[in-house]
């Protein structure tokens, strides 16, 4: 990806301003081989160009080798830190930190502050960083497949870096989340779509067959509200829920608008997840009034003082069922 190299050229040459010129150059060279893992098909052809590009990872000079200290030098003070455990630590991956500078491939190099007995000005700790700055370090590596749309992301333009999310030494769930969850990592900024999850109508979440990332890429996306999947809310929607996709012969206006005008994906007090309880779900856009009577049904079919009795269980949906649209040659009211 040569053009966004350049890119990250820039920015890392600025933000890690505690590293030589140089460093930045064999990091950032690193970057080539060590991003993340590839989608399966490509995974023999991309463990080849790894290994190829991990080998420009090596400091090219001596200048530059002489500046790392090495991991056992550096787990001789800080024992507490080691990474063990953890897919960094994989020696087998040739794009791993240990398979690279170890603990100086996100500190930089410290063979100076290891030196000096431990000089903080001599060593990088992203925790000090700003959020984006840190972020460009990981970058380093992890700036492809689900990661390339990072820059610019919703979570990257409002402050929110790797490390707000991910605890590389003391991760405490699944994807070295710092949180044992991911609705509870999520709770931490986004309570209220959290708290959706425990009401009655909601997709399985809580029940743990989807998470929060089924639906969204907290690492950015090409569709709307970092949404993984399709170029529109409803896409996302029907990349599950196919029967839902049309097209229909009889089409219901607001599916083509997508589905959260009528259902809230986090989870609602209804049933089905509807926004609101039927029938004032559908008379919000429905003039009641204007309902063609029924040898049952006086004038309408209202919800006011004497609804109609066939206005019962699913409402309004129990005579028009196929409310998301209809292919039935006279479905143009969805009742069949
Ligand atoms: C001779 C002992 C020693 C060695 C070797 C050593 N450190 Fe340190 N390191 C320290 C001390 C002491 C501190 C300061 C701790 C404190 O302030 O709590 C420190 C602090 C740090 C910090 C935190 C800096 C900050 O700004 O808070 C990082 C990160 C770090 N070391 C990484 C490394 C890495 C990576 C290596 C190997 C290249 C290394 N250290 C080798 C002694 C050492
Ligand atoms: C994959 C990147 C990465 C690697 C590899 C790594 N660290 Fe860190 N380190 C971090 C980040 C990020 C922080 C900031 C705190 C956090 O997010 O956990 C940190 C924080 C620290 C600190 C500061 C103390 C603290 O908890 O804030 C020390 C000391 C440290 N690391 C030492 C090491 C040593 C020693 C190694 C190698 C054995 C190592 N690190 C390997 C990313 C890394
Ligand atoms: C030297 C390259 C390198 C750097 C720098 C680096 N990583 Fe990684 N990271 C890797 C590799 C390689 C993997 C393993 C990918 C795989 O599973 O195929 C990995 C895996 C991960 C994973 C997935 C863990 C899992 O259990 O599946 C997370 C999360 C992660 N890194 C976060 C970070 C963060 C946060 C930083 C910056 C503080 C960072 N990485 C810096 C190379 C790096
Ligand atoms: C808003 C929280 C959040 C932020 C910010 C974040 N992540 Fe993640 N990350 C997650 C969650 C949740 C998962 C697990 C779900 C998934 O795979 O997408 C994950 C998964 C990963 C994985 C493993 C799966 C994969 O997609 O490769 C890696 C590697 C990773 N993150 C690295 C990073 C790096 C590097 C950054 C910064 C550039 C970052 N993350 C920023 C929440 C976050
Ligand atoms: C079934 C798919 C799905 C799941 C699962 C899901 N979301 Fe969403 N999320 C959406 C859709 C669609 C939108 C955009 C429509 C909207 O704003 O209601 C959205 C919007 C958001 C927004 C932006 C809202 C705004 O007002 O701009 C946040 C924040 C969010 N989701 C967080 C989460 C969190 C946290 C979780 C896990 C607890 C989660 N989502 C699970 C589909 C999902
Ligand atoms: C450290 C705080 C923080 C954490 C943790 C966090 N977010 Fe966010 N998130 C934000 C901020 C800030 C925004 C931008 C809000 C805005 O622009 O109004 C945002 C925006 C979003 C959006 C909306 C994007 C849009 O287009 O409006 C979604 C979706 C989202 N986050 C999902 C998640 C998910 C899923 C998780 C958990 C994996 C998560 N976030 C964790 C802070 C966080
Ligand atoms: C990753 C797949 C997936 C995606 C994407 C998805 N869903 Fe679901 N949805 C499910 C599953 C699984 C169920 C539970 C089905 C069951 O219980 O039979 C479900 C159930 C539902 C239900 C019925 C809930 C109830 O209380 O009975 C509705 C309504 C729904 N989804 C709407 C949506 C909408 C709207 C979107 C887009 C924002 C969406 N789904 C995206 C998988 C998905
Ligand atoms: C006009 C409002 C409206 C729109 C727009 C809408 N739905 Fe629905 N949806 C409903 C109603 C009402 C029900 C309850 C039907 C019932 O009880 O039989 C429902 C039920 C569902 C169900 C569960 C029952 C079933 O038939 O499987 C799913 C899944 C679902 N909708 C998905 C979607 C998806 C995906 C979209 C977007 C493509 C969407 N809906 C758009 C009103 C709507
Ligand atoms: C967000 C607004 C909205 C909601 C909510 C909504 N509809 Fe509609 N509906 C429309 C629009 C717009 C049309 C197209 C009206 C037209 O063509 O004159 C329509 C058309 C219809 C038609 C066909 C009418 C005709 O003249 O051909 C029926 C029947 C219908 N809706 C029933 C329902 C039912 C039942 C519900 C509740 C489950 C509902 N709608 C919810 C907006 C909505
Ligand atoms: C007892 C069954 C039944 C119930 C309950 C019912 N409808 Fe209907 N609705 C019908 C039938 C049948 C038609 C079609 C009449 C026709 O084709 O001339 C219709 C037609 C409509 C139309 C099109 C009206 C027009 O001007 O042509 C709308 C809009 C509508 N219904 C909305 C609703 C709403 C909103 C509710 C809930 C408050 C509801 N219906 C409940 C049977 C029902």
């Amino acid at each position: 990806m040569p053009k966004r190299t350049g890119g990250f050229l820039a920015c890392l040459s600025a933000s890690l301003i505690v590293f030589t010129g140089s460093v930045v150059l064999a990091m950032a060279s690193g970057a080539d081989g060590a991003g993340p893992r590839q989608g399966k098909g490509s995974a023999k052809a991309e463990s080849t160009k790894a290994d190829s590009a991990g080998k420009t990872a090596l400091p090219a000079s001596g200048t530059q080798a002489d500046q790392y200290a090495g991991e056992d030098t550096c787990l001789v003070c800080h024992e507490g830190r080691a990474y063990n455990g953890t897919r960094h630590a994989l020696k087998a991956l040739p794009r791993s930190p240990a398979a690279t500078h170890g603990c100086e491939s996100c500190h930089g190099p410290g063979k100076a502050h290891a030196e000096s007995g431990g000089d903080t000005a001599l060593i990088v700790n992203p925790a000090k960083l700003t959020p984006q700055q840190a972020s460009d370090t990981c970058a380093t590596c992890h700036d492809r497949a689900t990661h390339t749309l990072w820059k610019g992301s919703q979570h990257e333009s409002r402050n929110v870096g790797c490390v707000n999310c991910h605890s590389v030494h003391d991760p405490k769930g699944d994807k070295q989340i710092k949180a044992a969850t991911q609705p509870a990592l999520c709770a931490t900024c986004h309570r209220d779509k959290v708290a959706k999850l425990d009401r009655s109508g909601h997709m399985p979440v809580r029940e743990g067959k989807m998470q929060c990332s089924t639906c969204h890429n907290p690492h950015g996306a090409t569709n709307v509200k970092l949404l993984r999947k399709g170029d529109s809310i409803a896409e996302l929607c029907t990349s599950c829920h196919a029967d839902k996709r049309g097209p229909y012969l009889w089409e219901h206006p607001p599916s083509r608008d997508g589905c959260t005008t009528c259902h809230d994906p986090h989870g609602s007090s209804n049933e089905r997840m509807l926004v609101s309880k039927p029938p004032i779900f559908c008379q919000r856009c429905h003039v009641s009034t204007r309902h063609p009577s029924t040898i049952y049904d006086a004038a309408a079919i209202g919800s006011g003082a004497s609804p109609s009795i066939r206005v019962y269980a699913r409402s309004c949906v129990t005579c028009h069922s196929a409310i998301h649209g209809s292919n039935h040659p006279s479905g143009q009211r969805f009742i069949r």
